[in-house]
């Protein structure tokens, strides 16, 4: 049988009816490494990335991979030897990083809540750039830097508030937000802030929300973006780099983001316009480079039959899949045996884990055809779902292979009791 593709995943397909990544078939590695198990493809991380290349060619552009979708070693290792930098948003962020081969000079660090402690280790190991989200943040960095005798090479996260019209959870680029300094603030703490000996204002940044399907939220945000660049300029402050942060989406549903090198064809003919086409750009997707390279095989424990409802309940849960539950998340689910798919036989039922929550959902009104022992799998599986995943309900944290070719590699062993009750101590 010829392999076919899913919807937007092409290096995940079905050959001779079992589902594959890239050359691998996941029944057997379900079966060699036991389940939940998450699985990605390297090619498509690969693939991801280059669209993004592609929509840069030629340009003064540093793509910063937004860890926190997926901070998995040898996924953060896969990046590093593309070249990439990241976008980090904590001390534990920047070890990852530098323990993967990170370059400290392509980190950013962004988030509205550093510590002095993340700041002093940032600034010793030599980071690219502080993204600074408020004006106590501003005096504190000083003060660190100064007391280290170093100066912390600073941009400043603007809040365009700009509607990326995505989930309320993950906006952020909205007046309301944590997020950033208010639009009009900016101007004033550009200067105030050039005023202060241990910083160096070197950048201007946004990320306005994630999981951002169209055009028009990008091209505002990038207006307004522009508009205070010539502002701060014309106050003698140059700005060496933009920094348009992530948000780019990915197809969970039916959903149609533009692809990065389209969207980004648009914002350079906008930035050409206006006449900053040879700045600095940067920018820190995260999703859309690693969120359709993963799945999460899951198998199938009980079918229990209802009045109401039918569920498929699975031995993956919102400890290992909390975008459910969080944000009422669609994630495709299908099996890893084509010939169970779309059967006459196939009922509409919920597929949930075996936490103790009504929220422990995967999936509501799928139509399956499945018994106890199948085997699922959950599709866009590869951000936000190990990197958020946790320990509840004394669960294991899932193992995860990296697939290249026809290779599988082990990137993480599923945890051990002895991993889970580390550092406790009875009284
Ligand atoms: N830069 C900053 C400053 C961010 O806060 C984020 C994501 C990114 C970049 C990357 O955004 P991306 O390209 O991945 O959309 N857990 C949620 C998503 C939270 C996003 C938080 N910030 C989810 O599962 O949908």
């Amino acid at each position: 049988m010829t392999p076919s593709a899913l919807p937007g995943q092409p290096h995940i397909h079905y050959k001779d009816s079992h589902l594959h990544i890239e050359d691998c078939d996941l029944e057997a590695m379900a079966a060699q490494h036991g389940t939940p198990l998450f699985v990605y493809s390297k090619a498509a991380m690969l693939a991801a990335l280059a669209a993004y290349q592609r929509g840069f060619a030629g340009r003064d552009a540093q793509i910063c991979y937004a860890m926190k979708a997926n901070s998995s070693l040898a996924v953060l290792q896969v990046f590093a030897r593309a070249g990439c930098g990241f976008d980090i948003v904590s001390g534990g962020e920047l070890e990852r990083v530098l323990a993967a081969g990170g370059v400290p000079s392509r980190i950013i660090f962004s988030g509205v809540g550093k510590t002095r402690h993340e700041m002093q280790h940032a600034l010793q190991v030599g980071i690219g750039c502080f993204n600074v989200e408020s004006e106590a943040e501003i005096e504190v960095l000083n003060d660190v830097a100064l007391k280290l005798g170093k100066t912390a090479p600073i941009s400043i996260r603007v809040n365009p508030n700009v509607d990326p019209k995505t989930h309320p959870y993950i906006s952020t680029g909205l007046k309301g937000n944590k997020f950033g300094i208010a639009h009009e603030r900016t101007l004033a703490t550009y200067q105030h802030a050039a005023t202060l000996a241990g910083l160096r204002i070197v950048g201007i940044d946004c990320h306005i929300g994630s999981q951002i399907t169209q055009e028009a939220p990008y091209l505002d945000a990038m207006d307004r973006m522009l508009d205070l660049v010539t502002a701060i300029e014309a106050a003698g402050i140059s700005i060496h780099h933009i920094d348009f942060g992530g948000g780019l989406g990915i197809d969970y549903q039916g959903d149609t983001p533009p692809p990065a090198d389209t969207l980004w064809a648009k914002l350079l003919a906008k930035l050409d316009a206006r006449g900053f086409g040879q700045r600095k750009l940067m920018i820190e997707p995260g999703r859309s480079l690693v969120g359709n390279a993963g799945v999460c095989v899951t198998e199938v424990l009980f079918m229990k039959p209802g009045e109401q409802k039918n569920f498929c309940i699975v031995d993956a849960a919102m400890n290992d899949l909390p975008r459910p539950a969080l944000y009422q998340a669609y994630h495709a689910i299908v099996p890893l045996a084509q010939s169970k798919q779309g059967d006459a036989d196939s009922a509409l039922c919920d597929v949930v884990g075996p936490v103790c929550e009504s929220g422990d959902w995967i999936g509501h009104d799928r139509s399956l055809n499945v018994r106890a022992g199948d085997h699922l799998a959950v599709l866009s599986a590869g951000a936000y779902c190990m990197s958020m995943s946790s320990n509840y309900n004394s669960r294991p944290r899932a193992a995860e292979l990296l697939v290249d070719g026809s290779n599988a590699h082990l990137i993480r062993s599923r945890d051990t009791m002895a991993d889970q009750m580390r550092g406790e101590r009875l009284l």
